[in-house]
């Protein structure tokens, strides 16, 4: 008897509990942020509601966020203003290409509400301060992900200088252009005269967020010399003088350009075995300031001899609309040679720096890399000499070539080999139908470039690839590899993009 009493009482305290929470729930509805651009940056806000007690901002830049974690900008807000919770970001102007993600935290009352919003195209937000090229053509940004400027009809109609042409091209390009692009058109040009931070964004981060992860922080300026783009790496040692590579602490947090997972990219921290990246090179990018789809590329370079360097020129995913791990999105390798002046692989085929690779990275595995690359051997090593490495991507293929010698090319149907299921929501050309931007460095060994068990002409590759101590091998055998860097520079002459 008093044990059914009991359960009755319990019965109707969770019934009181449970309405009690309906009520809590829907007390309050967490409205979507509104974002409106200023000068150079951008201002998020949420109205004021009675019971709020803090509120913050995640927004990533091109890039959806996988959980509820920590975005490329983000800020907690203590007190109202104006009836509204409200940040603004400085120094983030938008572009007239960016998707803007947004997770918002709010304190109401003693609950936590959070919520994403859907995401914003910034050519669509309203205010005073939208990029100048937002106004050029609505068409040109709405359709730019799915449709060619050749396709769009609106587009070609708007704009007087339309027929002359001779022929009109299958390029799109960021910022848009102001007249539509014909083929064989200069839309980028880069002679380094001087390096123009405006245009090139140099990282700041640790390249920890894949498996593929080589052994260097990317850190520091590139300079400009001669009309030449000098990228060199340097040692730890060199870098941070101060600071131990064992049992350190580094927060890069400040300047980091990390967007992946800025906990590893951003904070180094090591013990043990683990020890800070053992070299420190410049890596540069047009991820701010150009990017495009379709087009030549070409880019006249003398490639870095020393063994285990390798040269990054590269085309980059502005977007990662087909995922944001383990290239997804893919990436294309416009020239790559291994610095080493000679490296066999276990059976003796010789992979060194006579052989010239490129083509599409679309797994971390380096066993899988080269099923999609194209490759040619000579009698000199490609560090002996600047050459002109081009790369004609086109809704067709990719073609590559050096000094104007084509050397290899690459169709589509990427989405056959079930890399990742979501390249079938693309064309045929998937991943690479998208917007890509340049980015310019170099990387010191790593997973995704040397299998193991390779040889050099005196030793064995010292690292074991996957190996949870595989950058302290590497830097243990620093007598083996460092007496070769007789040449570690990277140097670019010029980069152009040409539409076709
Ligand atoms: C963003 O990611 C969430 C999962 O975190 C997913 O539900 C949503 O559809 C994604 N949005 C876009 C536009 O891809
Ligand atoms: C630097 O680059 C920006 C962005 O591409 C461009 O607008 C500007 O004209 C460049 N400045 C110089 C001096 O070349």
């Amino acid at each position: 008897m008093r044990a059914a009493k009991r359960l009755h009482t319990e019965k109707l305290l969770l019934l009181f509990f449970l309405c009690r929470s309906i009520v809590v729930i829907f007390s309050y509805k967490l409205p979507a942020a509104l974002v409106e651009p200023l000068a150079n940056g951008f201002r998020v806000s949420i109205p004021d509601d009675r019971g709020i007690k803090s509120v913050a901002f995640n927004v990533n830049r091109n890039r959806n966020f996988t959980d509820f974690e920590e975005g490329e900008f983000s800020a907690q807000v203590r007190e109202p203003e104006d009836g509204r919770w409200q940040h603004d970001f400085e120094r983030a102007a938008l572009r007239a290409h960016d998707t803007l993600y947004i997770w918002t935290n709010v304190q109401h009352g003693n609950v936590i509400y959070r919520d994403k919003s859907l995401p914003l195209q910034v050519c669509q937000l309203s205010g005073d301060n939208l990029p100048a090229e937002c106004s050029m053509s609505p068409h040109q940004h709405q359709n730019r992900e799915t449709t060619t400027v050749k396709t769009d009809a609106a587009y070609k109609g708007s704009t007087p200088k339309a027929s002359s042409c001779a022929e009109e091209s299958e390029t799109v390009m960021s910022p848009p252009p102001s007249h539509p692009l014909c083929k064989g058109q200069l839309i980028f040009e880069e002679e380094f005269e001087n390096l123009n931070e405006s245009r090139w964004l140099h990282d700041v981060r640790a390249p920890l967020d894949s498996t593929d992860a080589e052994f260097v922080l990317y850190d520091g300026k590139a300079r400009v010399l001669g009309g030449q783009l000098i990228i060199e790496p340097r040692l730890w040692s060199s870098y941070r003088p101060d600071l131990h590579i064992t049992n350190a602490h580094l927060d890069l947090s400040d300047r980091c350009t990390g967007t992946h997972n800025r906990q590893k990219e951003c904070v180094l921290l090591t013990s043990g075995p683990l020890i800070m990246p053992p070299v420190v090179v410049p890596r540069l990018s047009t991820k701010e300031s150009f990017g495009f789809k379709y087009g030549r590329v070409d880019i006249r370079a003398r490639l870095p001899k020393g063994d285990w360097l390798i040269p990054l020129l590269l085309l980059e995913p502005l977007m990662e609309s087909y995922g944001q791990t383990g290239y997804e999105s893919g990436q294309l390798r416009v020239a790559m040679a291994r610095g080493n002046d000679q490296l066999r692989l276990p059976h003796g085929k010789l992979i060194d720096g006579r052989t010239i690779f490129a083509g599409a990275v679309l797994s971390t595995e380096a066993s899988q890399r080269e099923d999609f690359m194209v490759q040619q051997r000579r009698s000199v090593h490609f560090g002996d000499d600047f050459h002109v490495y081009s790369l004609i991507w086109s809704s067709q293929s990719l073609r590559f070539s050096i000094d104007g010698q084509e050397y290899g090319e690459l169709l589509t149907g990427f989405a056959e080999s079930d890399l990742n299921p979501s390249w079938r929501r693309g064309g045929p050309m998937a991943p690479f139908d998208r917007m890509f931007y340049i980015t310019l460095g170099l990387s010191v060994g790593g997973f995704g470039d040397f299998v193991d068990k390779l040889r050099t002409s005196s030793f064995e590759k010292p690292w074991i690839n996957k190996h949870p101590q595989a950058k302290l091998q590497f830097w243990r055998s620093q007598e083996q590899w460092l007496p070769t860097w007789k040449q570690p520079k990277l140097l670019v002459d010029y980069v152009r993009v040409y539409a076709i």
